[in-house]
């Protein structure tokens, strides 16, 4: 099955002037200002930028095969839509646009379809050019929301959209001209509020005009951007239907029960936005749909639908399957089988099926790649470097919390359970690999002094106060080990996550106070007397150790965890004296962004251990 999108756009690199053509002001136009790089005016005003993927057949399909699209179904823009103008000029600008845009389809090896636009102004126009343009090879045709102030059940729209069902056309409903424009001057609100009320109302008032029941059911009809606010409100205009008779219109049955009438697009941005839609609508009327090439549309087309938690049949649905209804291709018919060509020609690896994981939609290597954000204009060539040093630390800091949390259960379990030895062989297991990590990170900061001090200062200034200071996993992995310092929480104010998840680590009890928890059940460590000090309770755990070592015989496996915590506490003091060893190479002793005296500061740090009893009992075992 093809993965087919069905609301994306196109423009053409040229057209004639329409301001001259027609005589009247304010026709778009295209103001190319760089190779690859084009502003579309209104008259003197700017309107979008926009790049070569709206008019470059080539550009766009190598972006399809990056995002893993088969076919792309494009339509013009409403701006072009010009339904308030005569319809003589509104005519001629639908068929300019309309055969460019089977132009462009015909250089897209047979994986770019159109979509027409019509003159909806007057009906017997719109279904004269759609007649046409369906017999040239389009697919179907997009229309706006609404004409002025007429509805989609004004009875002329009605007729031409039986037309349309007539024709075999789909119809893809997009939002323009939105109402209520002097109250959304500002912000984009037209877009993010427009837009979808716009979209909703279009629905809604073809539900309750009755048209669903008029129109046949074979009319393939689409509501773009999800079919804007619709799928949300869907139990508001459900209860108005049954309490008031007023809000029941013309409809013969519940809205809820047209929702097989027509389709919506995945264009919502959002996972929980998309599992709600699909849960409305159901997984046989959402598809794909991206507002490709446009600043708003989706990035990497399809990554919503691929990195949703829908099942493998539903995300092949609306990767594909639905738009092959929508769209009225039958299987083996020359356009899916253009599509499938397109996709899989030549000696290529195989094409994936649309919804099964990929080694990319698994590891999320889109997103992962999208994450290194680099703060220097024009990019300094080493920032992504130290973005992504520090990144790989972050995720091994992941992985460390992952299994010290899991070394702090098993030892939990094995105190609770002297006999059963299985919890402490998995906790030493655990603890390897926590060495090993912490040998890697050691040496990681070899790459990072491949950046030369002057390359840092160029970009350093824009970093501030950003510090290491702030690494939340960092610092849990301290406070998960036992060395808790509850000043240190203030530099996570600004982010009251980490400071949260920092708090609970401060408060739970440590992998030190586990170890030794589980000694004492065990019965080598006696409970400290009422009014000990500090130091006696230390040199009593030390003693515990002490204990261990000199029975190896019994006690292999503790003596194993023993050894991997000595091993690690000795690793992370590497790892901070080969960062101190890199700050003094990269800034000298100059202060940090975090406001400390810099290097110096973090010598202050090399004393600290987490367990400092497994080192005083080597000076016991010596003595
Ligand atoms: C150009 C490279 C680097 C420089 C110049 C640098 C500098 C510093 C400085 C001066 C501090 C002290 C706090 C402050 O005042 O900001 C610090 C702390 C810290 N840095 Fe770095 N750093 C570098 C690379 C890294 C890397 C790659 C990591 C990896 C995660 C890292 C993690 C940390 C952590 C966790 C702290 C807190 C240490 C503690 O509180 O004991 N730094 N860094």
């Amino acid at each position: 099955m093809p993965v087919i999108d069905i609301h994306n756009h196109f423009f053409p690199s040229s057209w004639p002037d329409l301001a001259a053509r027609y005589g009247t002001p304010d026709w778009p136009w295209i103001k190319h200002t760089e190779p690859g790089q084009a502003d579309i005016m209104v008259g003197d005003r700017f309107f979008r930028h926009i790049y070569s993927a709206c008019w470059d057949p080539e550009v766009r399909l190598q972006e399809m095969d990056r995002d893993g699209v088969d076919v792309q179904v494009m339509s013009a823009t409403p701006m072009l839509f010009a339904y308030e103008r005569p319809v003589e000029h509104a005519l001629d600008c639908a068929r300019l646009f309309n055969d460019a845009a089977l132009e462009l389809c015909s250089r897209g090896k047979g994986r770019l379809k159109s979509l027409c636009q019509v003159p909806l102004q007057d009906i017997d126009a719109a279904c004269k050019e759609l007649s046409r343009c369906m017999r040239a090879g389009h697919l179907g045709v997009q229309i706006g929301n609404h004409v002025g102030s007429k509805n989609l059940d004004d009875p002329g729209v009605v007729t031409f959209l039986r037309h349309c069902a007539d024709e075999g056309a789909a119809v893809l409903v997009h939002p323009w001209e939105m109402f209520g424009r002097e109250r959304m001057p500002k912000y984009m609100m037209p877009w993010t509020v427009g837009m979808p009320a716009e979209t909703q109302l279009a629905v809604v008032a073809m539900i309750l005009s009755g048209a669903f029941d008029r129109l046949p059911s074979t009319l393939r009809i689409c509501f773009a951007h999800g079919g804007g606010s619709f799928a949300f409100l869907l139990g508001r205009l459900e209860n108005a239907w049954h309490h008031h008779p007023v809000a029941r219109g013309e409809s013969e049955h519940p809205p809820s029960y047209y929702l097989n009438r027509f389709y919506a697009d995945s264009a919502v941005f959002d996972q929980r936005s998309l599992q709600f839609l699909v849960g409305t609508m159901g997984a046989d009327q959402v598809m794909l749909g991206s507002d490709y090439p446009f600043p708003l549309g989706e990035e990497r087309v399809g990554s919503l639908i691929r990195q949703s938690n829908l099942s493998h049949d539903a995300k092949a649905k609306l990767l594909g399957g639905n738009a092959v209804r929508f769209l009225g291709i039958k299987e083996g018919s020359k356009g899916a089988s253009d599509a499938k060509s397109g996709a899989t020609a030549g000696p290529g690896p195989l094409a994936p099926e649309p919804g099964r994981l990929t080694y990319s939609s698994y590891l999320k290597v889109p997103e992962l790649l999208e994450l290194q954000q680099p703060q220097s204009v024009p990019q300094h060539h080493d920032e992504l470097l130290f973005i992504l040093v520090h990144q790989t630390y972050e995720l091994w800091f992941k992985e460390l919390l992952h299994d010290l949390d899991a070394v702090v259960a098993n030892l939990r379990k094995a105190g609770a359970a002297p006999q059963s030895h299985d919890e402490v062989y998995e906790a030493a297991r655990l603890l390897r690999r926590c060495t090993e990590i912490t040998r890697v990170l050691v040496e990681q900061f070899t790459i990072l002094e491949t950046m030369l001090p002057t390359h840092f200062m160029a970009f350093r200034g824009l970093l501030e106060p950003a510090s290491g200071f702030q690494s939340e996993q960092f610092r849990e992995i301290e406070f998960l080990c036992g060395l808790k310092d509850e000043k240190m929480l203030r530099y996570h104010r600004p982010t009251p996550e980490a400071y949260a998840s920092l708090k609970r680590r401060l408060e739970e009890p440590s992998l030190h106070d586990v170890f030794f928890g589980a000694l004492q059940a065990m019965g080598k460590l006696p409970p400290a007397g009422e009014g000990a000090t500090e130091r006696e309770r230390f040199e009593a755990r030390a003693r515990a150790v002490h204990e261990l070592y000199k029975d190896e015989h019994h006690h292999r496996d503790w003596i194993d965890v023993c050894e991997r915590l000595t091993e690690f506490d000795e690793l992370v003091v590497s790892w901070r004296l080969r960062h101190i060893q890199l700050v003094e190479r990269i800034i000298g002793i100059r202060m940090g962004t975090g406001g400390s005296t810099g290097a110096s500061y973090l010598k202050l740090t090399l004393d600290k251990k987490f367990f400092p009893e497994l080192w005083e009992a080597r000076t016991l075992l010596t003595e």
